[in-house]
């Protein structure tokens, strides 16, 4: 856990630096690049690792910090399952299939080092069930020997008369939060617990660049309509004899409202809920119940199965991912803002197509200040 500091050190002076009568920066003629990344769940800490890891060989001056609320094991990340899979209607915006495949296939070139297991990364197979025949999801061919089930493999579903088998993978939020965290650490990047009330406060404090990774909670700093909360509740289980992951869909019901079961690295998630538009982040006991039957009459052996905790989170749930820049001015300061929020049920599944699309973003806001072309006598 990094340790928090509360005040912010004042912004460095130099003569290439100008500051205007508010005492707010303005100059980036001197090199200098402050990045403030707003969020420590896996978008925030993503986002930040991959701009620091593509830009800081080339931008000595680039000084990268994290503002949060909460860290782990306090984010929605945290709450998350971890499960690679996308929903399974087409994306609205076609860049989220690209996002999507590009986080499938790094996660993929890690399996075999040394460091997935402390990544949280872990190939898991499993099933995919419907009552009907649907078309095959976007994602066939991004997953591993993506096939329709064989009457067989159905008599073991009972209710379900249709189905899917792929090999995905599972990133556990915890895990990778702090190996992300590791990662940061080591390369100098310093986190902040602060709630940030507004973006000109982050901008007067000097930042160039704020980078907003707020979640669900992004409608806090700018009022977004489109963004709303998808409330799930999770119960975590020891049974380790659960291997595959089973994911039954009720198209008419909406996604992740009927029973999932994922195995983990350590745990076993049993979840089914999906409330739209509700804030509450406490458990229901009638959520439980409702996971809890659900579950095991999908899989009759969780009956014995010791519950080692139960959670709930928003998804942050828009009709597309906002990641776009915006040019914000106060007073005289001219300050890049980059969003990269609204992942719904899908963060995990999505993050690092996403840190690479932020990254190309903040690298255009280097070239148009001229940053990546200094020479080093300047810097
Ligand atoms: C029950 C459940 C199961 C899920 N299962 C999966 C799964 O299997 N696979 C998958 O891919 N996805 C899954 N998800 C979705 C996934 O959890 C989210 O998409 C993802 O965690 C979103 O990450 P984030 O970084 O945007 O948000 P968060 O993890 O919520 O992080 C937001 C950060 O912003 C900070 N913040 C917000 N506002 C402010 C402010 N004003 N000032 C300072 N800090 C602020 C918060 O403190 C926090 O650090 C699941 C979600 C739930 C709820
Ligand atoms: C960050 O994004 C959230 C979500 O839209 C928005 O409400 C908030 O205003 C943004 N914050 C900033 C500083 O732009
Ligand atoms: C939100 O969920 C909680 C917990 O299940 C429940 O008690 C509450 O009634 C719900 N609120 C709304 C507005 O649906
Ligand atoms: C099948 O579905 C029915 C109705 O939803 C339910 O009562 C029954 O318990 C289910 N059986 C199994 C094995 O899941």
């Amino acid at each position: 856990m990094p340790s928090p500091m509360s005040t912010e050190e004042a912004p460095q002076q130099s003569p290439r630096q100008g500051t205007d009568s508010l005492g707010v920066r303005q100059g980036l003629q001197a090199g200098t690049m402050r990045v403030v990344v707003i969020g420590a769940g896996v978008i925030g800490l993503s986002t930040a690792l991959c701009i620091h890891e593509r830009y800081h060989s080339v931008l000595p001056s680039l000084d990268v910090k994290i503002y949060a609320d909460c860290f782990t094991p306090l984010t929605t990340t945290d709450v998350a399952a971890g499960l690679w899979q996308p929903y399974l209607s087409d994306p609205s915006n076609p860049q989220e299939v690209h996002w999507n495949q590009q986080t499938f296939d790094y996660l993929l070139s890690h399996i075999h080092s040394p460091k997935a297991a402390r990544m949280g990364l872990a190939p898991v197979s499993g099933y995919n069930l419907f009552h009907e025949a649907v078309p095959d999801p976007f994602w066939k061919d991004i997953v591993l020997g993506f096939r329709k089930l064989t009457p067989r493999e159905l008599d073991m579903f009972p209710n379900y008369s249709y189905g899917w088998f792929s090999t995905n993978l599972i990133l556990e939020g915890r895990t990778y939060l702090q190996w992300l965290t590791e990662r940061l650490t080591e390369r100098g990047v310093k986190f902040f617990q602060r709630k940030v009330e507004s973006f000109e406060e982050v901008a007067r404090g000097g930042a160039d660049v704020i980078i907003n990774c707020t979640g669900v909670w992004a409608g806090g700093l700018q009022p977004d309509p489109l963004l709303q909360p998808g409330r799930g509740q999770i119960i975590k289980v020891d049974a380790p004899w659960v291997k595959h992951f089973i994911l039954t869909h009720d198209p008419d019901s909406g996604i992740y409202k009927s029973p999932y079961i994922i195995p983990g690295i350590q745990a076993l998630t049993l979840g089914g809920i999906f409330q739209l538009g509700n804030w509450s982040e406490a458990n229901s006991i009638q959520d439980h119940n409702t996971i809890w039957e659900g579950c095991c009459r999908l899989e009759p052996t969780l009956k014995d199965a010791r519950i080692v905790a139960e959670c709930t989170g928003c998804r942050p749930v828009r009709p597309h991912i906002r990641l776009e820049r915006e040019r914000l001015r106060f007073g005289s300061a001219n300050t890049e803002v980059i969003h990269n929020y609204g992942h719904g049920g899908y963060g995990l599944t999505i993050h690092w197509g996403c840190a690479l699309e932020a990254a190309a973003l903040f690298g255009k806001v280097l070239e148009e200040r001229k940053l990546l072309t200094m020479p080093p006598s300047h810097l």
